[in-house]
């Protein structure tokens, strides 16, 4: 089933005036004109395909300019101008949905809260019987009042509040809207429509907070609504249980690691060829950066340095790739019960720029080390031209390492 949605912006906003200068559709809300978040909310929702928003005539510009502006899956297919009644902007919105559209959601733009999962259902409720709306009970007593007097209290067990999206069959709706033309009839949403044309209409519960923005305090209500969910949380629960079961069995460490720099030898940085004039010069291939990450393990564990545990005198570790070094470090580490966590280390180099292998290099000390690759991050500096590092005599790298109780 084909869907699209169908955004109403181009009422005239008597009742909120000018916000900033604009009118309802466009007024800020959460810095970013009204619309958007309807635009949002329905293209989160499953199956809806793409969008048309009908603004005021006169604001049309300036819609087309936000609009269009907006990342691509927000944009809508057009921006249209509405018309004098709420109507006559669905009749113009839907000259813009493609004819072998099954099914239309239409939406206030003065409805910026609306979910994605109420747009889904109300899209299914409307494929199965042809029409559905958001609505909610009723929760308030109700008077009927005349010359300020109330004059009775309406049972309200059968009232529901109708909002929007309401979905109805693109072809249907085309039909009624024609048919309303020609017969005068005055309607307020597109369930009306149907009523009074005889169709049924299915009602789909609506979430409390979908409510339209009619009035300023409205507007202030919904930038208090978006101002409490932006607060700033308690930590997410996966790193509340992660710190109440790691929490005092962390360890951190630092390291760090210089060569100097020669022609005719490789730049090897956690087993990754770089292609650059000159090499660094060592016992094994100088990798710098794992050794500095070696280092650091070792150092959060406790457990001595890298010279300690792969001595340059040891026939066993000359020629020993770096990759190989963090995988031993990484065994003995966790043979003193810890295992890494998480890795940050920076390469100062003067050339060649390291910005095209930082990805590699992160995943080959991430594999090295069995941890996945989100958890280690490798930065590069230059030296600025000072030093041993600014004037290309020298590699350097620096690392920290948390470790975990294993
Ligand atoms: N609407 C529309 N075209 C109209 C009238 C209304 O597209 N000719 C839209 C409004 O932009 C709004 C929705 O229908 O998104 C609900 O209307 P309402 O809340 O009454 O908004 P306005 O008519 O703009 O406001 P007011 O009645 O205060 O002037
Ligand atoms: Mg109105």
């Amino acid at each position: 089933m084909r869907t699209w949605a169908v955004i109403v912006g181009a009422g005239s906003g008597e009742r909120l005036g000018l916000v900033g200068g604009r009118r309802k559709a466009l007024a800020p809300l959460g810095g970013e004109p009204l619309f958007v978040r309807g635009l949002r909310a329905f293209a989160a929702a499953a199956g809806v395909e793409r969008s048309v928003l009908a603004v005021h005539p006169a604001d049309l510009a300036a819609a087309r300019e936000a609009a269009f502006s907006l990342e691509k899956a927000l944009r809508p297919a057009a921006v249209v101008a509405g018309g004098a009644r709420r109507q006559d902007s669905v009749a113009n919105a839907l000259e813009a949905v493609p004819g072998e559209v099954d099914l239309v959601l239409v939406h206030d733009a003065a409805r910026p809260f609306v979910r994605p999962e109420t747009i889904s259902a109300v899209a299914a409720a409307a494929a199965e019987t042809g029409a559905a709306i958001a609505a909610v009970p009723e929760s308030e007593t109700v008077k009927e009042v005349a010359a300020g007097r109330v004059r009775a209290t309406v049972p309200r067990e059968a009232l529901w509040r109708a909002r929007t999206p309401q979905g109805v069959r693109r072809a249907l709706l085309y039909e009624l809207l024609s048919r309303a033309l020609v017969d005068g009839l005055e309607v307020t949403d597109e369930a009306a429509l149907l009523e009074h044309y005889g169709h049924a209409v299915a009602v789909v519960r609506d979430s409390d907070e979908n409510f339209k923005i009619t009035t300023p305090g409205d507007l202030a209500l919904a930038e208090a609504l978006l101002a409490s969910r932006d607060a700033p949380r308690p930590a997410r629960a996966t790193e509340t249980q992660i710190l109440r079961r790691e929490g005092g069995r962390m360890r951190i460490g630092e390291g760090h690691d210089i060569h100097a720099l020669a022609f005719g030898r490789k730049l090897v940085l956690a087993g990754v060829d770089i292609p650059a004039p000159k090499g660094a010069r060592g016992h094994s291939d100088a990798d710098a950066l794992s050794h500095a990450v070696v280092d650091a393990m070792l150092g959060a564990a406790a457990l001595g340095d890298i010279g300690h545990h792969f001595p340059d005198t040891d026939e066993r570790w000359r020629g020993v790739g770096g990759p190989e070094l963090l995988a031993e470090a990484a065994k003995r580490v966790g043979a003193a019960g810890f295992r890494p966590a998480n890795v940050d280390a920076t390469v100062h180099l003067q050339a060649p720029k390291l910005g095209p292998h930082k990805t590699e290099i992160a995943g080959r000390l991430a594999a090295a080390l069995g941890l996945p690759r989100h958890r280690v991050n490798v930065k590069a500096k230059t030296g600025e031209s000072l030093g041993p590092v600014g004037r290309g005599e020298a590699i350097a790298a620096d690392a920290v390492v948390l470790l975990a109780e294993a």
